[in-house]
């Protein structure tokens, strides 16, 4: 740190000659860079960091890196995901302490400033950290708070976020991979590219998962022998509750560095002088299981398959696909021949062909079918137009959709499976079978053991993910597969991003049977029943009414907006119709109706309180989403249990979002509203004040309380006034410390219980501004948070 000025004049010359050799640390105000200037960036005293213009591509990155001279390592870039800026661009410290890059006239990026605080200076500090400083040298702002893929030697990892590696060497933008420190200890290594964050999307973990009751952080000391570790941030004494085992090291400035490498693999580096003083860099560490790179999931991309052989990954393509890009084999493959369309059934069964392929390893499962012949399961994928192959073992029949994941070749040991893969005969005639044939494997003992331990590795993950396989894995599988029927030839291989289809008015009158099947009515309309693809595909069609005018191009951009959500508790919006004075939408159908159905319907059917959590979480979790988690955010305005929308495995997904703004605009307002009582609509819709996301929390808080009780909000025939309107009601007992005598006869957990009414009355607080966010409310029903104890809802009489 920097010293402060004596006013002794004793100290006069020594501090003239600290000021000498601090100068070049501080960075004064109304200072600036460019890549054209002579000075393109700010060095730290020693001069091994620096902060400024590197090159990437054909332009320049703003960031921070460690020099050996000749090379440079970059530990942190600014808005990484940003294009390259020109040449012509400039950092500007302002003088009211703000870190600008300018790329043009007008045309300002804030990348630091002092949060309020007034800036003094900037300085590149030895330690690699940027910080904007005030008088008392206190850090307003320091890039050691927002890690990129590296932490270096000082830096912490709070638990609850993550470190994303660079796509590649030469690029720093996200990569594929991620390092997360989670929220309950463990630090997990994950591929990116799936928003599955499942036990069995994990490639690597520190095992140190101590619960939620504790904080954690990873920290990477610079002085430690074994730097790397995790440290309860509970305690006040650091206790340890994991760290890097031998990476003890002996050198001179040492600097360390923790990096996930663009490969997926996360590294312990010292970055050194050696006894000639000559910069030099050790690896130290990094997760012995991943020396097998095709450990790391998702190494080789979707359709394609990882072989380590003399100790390099290779990725091939499976039958009948070839790379996305050749001169980038970990990308991926896709189907090189397009199928017409769906053909299933026994009669189809001859337009494809079983080939099989031994030695592999499995990646995401599907359906299990038991007690087959081995026949006997081939045929079945080969009549199921879902199924793109099988893996056969012990009578276990595993059918995988397209597109796979996760595939290994190992060697011949007694626990890998036969993958047979399944192509069109006919582009097996135009084709030849598999010009990938896959190296050899040859066997050293060493190699065997690794791979024994990939095997179990795979076996437990396969006995666990049977237990585990979670709903939204399943939903996946069904997005896909609605994704391939859409888009003909394509396979669906950019995950997250579907276009949507256009329908012809016709087209769906036809899926409907000229809208035969009614299925549901809400404020915009009606909603059919319908199939595509000769009865293979159920969806829902539809069919808007009473909408604002408006012209086609805002209705379409309406829609592109609604088609770029992609959410496990969304219901998904397929495609659109749009033919003069016509609107149709076309989703996905939700067999198992609605939430209002399952909680406030026959008792037989309604669901336990496990799955009523699950439930309102899973909501909240689809609410986030709008709010928070998709560009701009979407009020959806109308949460109530009709629409929410449940599939076959009672996953909840939220319908109808995105249309409050289609609609006219007093439609919505006009849902029917018993005068001085509470329904889903927030006090604010009948004033005059502005509608928030808040509006939408407390809809959730009076559909939370109705899914924790099953019972509407709004009871007017109940024999005890006092219980007509159930949130009123469940505030009385909440206050009385009496809410078991809500619960008739059922078993729940009363400190969830009552954890969750808290919630509730906190969303359905009359003021806005005291309601939680989504984000919050999901933290809390998570238990990741403490709920503190609500308020009165109402000012008024209750
Ligand atoms: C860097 O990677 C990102 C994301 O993978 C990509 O969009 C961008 O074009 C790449 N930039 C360069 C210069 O290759
Ligand atoms: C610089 O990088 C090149 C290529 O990665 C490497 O061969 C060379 O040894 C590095 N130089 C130093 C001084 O580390
Ligand atoms: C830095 O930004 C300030 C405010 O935008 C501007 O007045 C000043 O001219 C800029 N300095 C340089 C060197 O461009
Ligand atoms: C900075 O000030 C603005 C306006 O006074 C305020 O909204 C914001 O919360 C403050 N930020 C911090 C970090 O204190
Ligand atoms: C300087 O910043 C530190 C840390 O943010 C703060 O504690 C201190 O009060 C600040 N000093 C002044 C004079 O603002
Ligand atoms: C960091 O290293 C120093 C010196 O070895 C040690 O005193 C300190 O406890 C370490 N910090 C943590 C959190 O382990
Ligand atoms: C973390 O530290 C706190 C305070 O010492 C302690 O109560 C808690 O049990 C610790 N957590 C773990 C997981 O050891
Ligand atoms: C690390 O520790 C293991 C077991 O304690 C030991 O077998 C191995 O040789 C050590 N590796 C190094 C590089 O010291
Ligand atoms: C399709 O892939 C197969 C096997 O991967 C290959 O033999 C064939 O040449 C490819 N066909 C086309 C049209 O690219
Ligand atoms: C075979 O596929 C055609 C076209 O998709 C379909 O009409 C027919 O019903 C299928 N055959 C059987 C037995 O399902």
């Amino acid at each position: 740190m920097a010293p402060t000025l004596a006013s002794n004049t004793c100290f006069l010359f020594f501090v003239y000659f600290l000021c000498e050799t601090v100068f070049t640390e501080e960075i004064q105000l109304g200072s600036s860079i460019s890549p054209t200037d002579p000075t393109t960036s700010w060095p730290s005293p020693s001069g091994r960091f620096a902060f400024g213009f590197y090159e990437q591509g054909d332009g320049f990155k703003v960031g921070i890196w460690l020099s050996d001279g000749i090379n440079k390592t970059i530990v942190w870039t600014a808005n990484r995901n940003d294009p390259p800026v020109s040449a012509k661009s400039r950092l500007n410290l302002t003088r009211n302490g703000e870190l600008l890059l300018q790329t043009g006239p007008e045309k300002n990026k804030v990348i630091a400033d002092g949060n309020n605080g007034t800036v003094f200076y900037a300085a590149m500090l030895d330690s690699g950290n940027f910080v904007l400083q005030n008088e008392t040298l206190g850090f307003l702002w320091q890039s050691f708070d927002y890690p990129t893929d590296t932490l270096l030697g000082g830096q912490i990892l709070l638990g609850g976020s993550e470190l994303v590696s660079t796509s590649s060497d030469t690029n720093q933008s996200s990569g594929r991979f991620q390092l997360s420190m989670q929220v309950d200890g463990n630090l997990v290594l994950y591929p990116r590219y799936s928003d599955a964050r499942t036990w069995w999307d994990a490639y690597w973990a520190s095992d140190s998962d101590r619960g939620t009751s504790s904080k954690y952080y990873l920290f990477l000391n610079n002085t430690n022998p074994q730097p790397l570790c995790i440290v309860n941030a509970s305690s006040s004494n650091s206790q340890i509750l994991w760290r890097v085992d031998n990476s003890s090291f002996e050198g001179n400035n040492i600097i360390y560095r923790v990096t996930i490498d663009s490969d997926g693999v996360l590294r312990l580096y010292a970055h050194f002088d050696d006894a000639n003083r000559e910069h030099q860099v050790k690896e130290l560490w990094s997760p012995t299981e991943l020396n097998n790179q095709c450990n790391v999931k998702s190494f080789c991309g979707l359709n394609s398959y990882c072989t380590f052989y003399d100790n390099q990954p290779s990725c091939s393509c499976l039958p009948g696909t070839d790379f996305i890009d050749p001169s980038q084999r970990n990308l991926g493959c896709k189907r090189n021949f397009s199928e017409a369309e769906c053909k299933g059934g026994k009669d189809n069964a001859t337009f494809y062909r079983m080939i099989p392929m031994p030695s592999m390893n499995m990646g995401d499962p599907y359906v299990e079918e038991y007690n087959l012949l081995e026949e006997e399961c081939l045929s079945s994928c080969l009549q199921d137009c879902y199924c793109g192959a099988v893996f056969y073992e012990d009578n276990r029949c595993r059918k995988q959709k397209l597109p796979l994941r996760y595939v290994t070749r190992v060697t011949q040991g007694s626990s890998s499976y036969t993958l047979y893969f399944k192509v069109g005969v006919q582009s097996l005639k135009s084709n030849t079978v598999i010009d990938n044939q896959p190296p050899p494997i040859k066997t050293t003992s060493k190699k065997a053991i690794v791979q024994i331990i990939v095997v179990i590795f795979g076996f437990a993950s396969l006995l666990c993910s049977a237990v585990t396989i979670s709903t939204r894995f399943i939903y996946k599988i069904r997005v896909l597969s609605y994704k391939r029927l859409l888009e003909i030839g394509d396979l669906g291989l950019n995950e997250g991003v579907v276009t949507l289809r256009l329908f012809s008015y016709n087209e769906l009158k036809k899926a409907t049977d000229g809208f035969k099947q009614e299925v549901g009515k809400g404020s915009f309309g009606s909603v059919y029943k319908g199939t595509l693809h000769k009865g293979s595909i159920l969806i829902a069609v539809k069919r808007l009414q009473k909408l604002a005018e408006e012209g086609e191009k805002e209705f379409q951009a309406e829609m592109q907006a609604i088609g770029k959500t992609n959410h496990k508790n969304l219901v998904r919006l397929l495609g659109y119709c749009a033919e003069g004075s016509k609107r149709l939408l076309v989703y996905e159908y939700m067999s198992s109706g609605s939430l209002e159905k399952l909680i406030f319907g026959d008792s037989t059917i309604r669901p336990d309180w496990d799955q009523r959590r699950r439930i309102a979480l899973e909501i909240a979790r689809g609410l986030l989403y709008l709010h928070e988690e998709c560009g701009a955010p979407i009020i959806h305005c109308d949460i109530k249990p009709q629409n929410i929308l449940m599939d076959e495995f009672w996953t909840a997904k939220i319908s109808d979002f995105g249309l409050a703004k289609l609609l006219m605009p007093d439609q919505t307002r006009t849902f029917t509203q018993v005068r001085g009582t509470r329904g889903y609509l927030a006090p604010e819709w009948n004033k005059n004040t502005p509608i928030s996301v808040k509006a939408d929390v407390y809809s959730y808080g009076i559909l939370l309380l109705e899914i924790a009780f099953c019972r509407r909000n709004l009871v007017v025939n109940s024999s005890n006034p006092e219980q007509i309107v159930l949130c009123n009601w469940v505030y009385k007992c909440f206050v009385q410390r009496e809410l078991n005598k809500l619960v008739l006869g059922e078993e729940v957990d009363l400190t969830l219980l009552e954890n969750m009414v808290k919630v509730g009355i906190w969303c359905i607080q009359d003021e806005p501004f005291l309601r939680p966010s989504m984000k919050s409310v999901v933290l809390m029903l998570e238990g990741v948070s403490e709920v503190a104890i609500p308020p009165c809802p109402s000012s008024n009489s209750m």
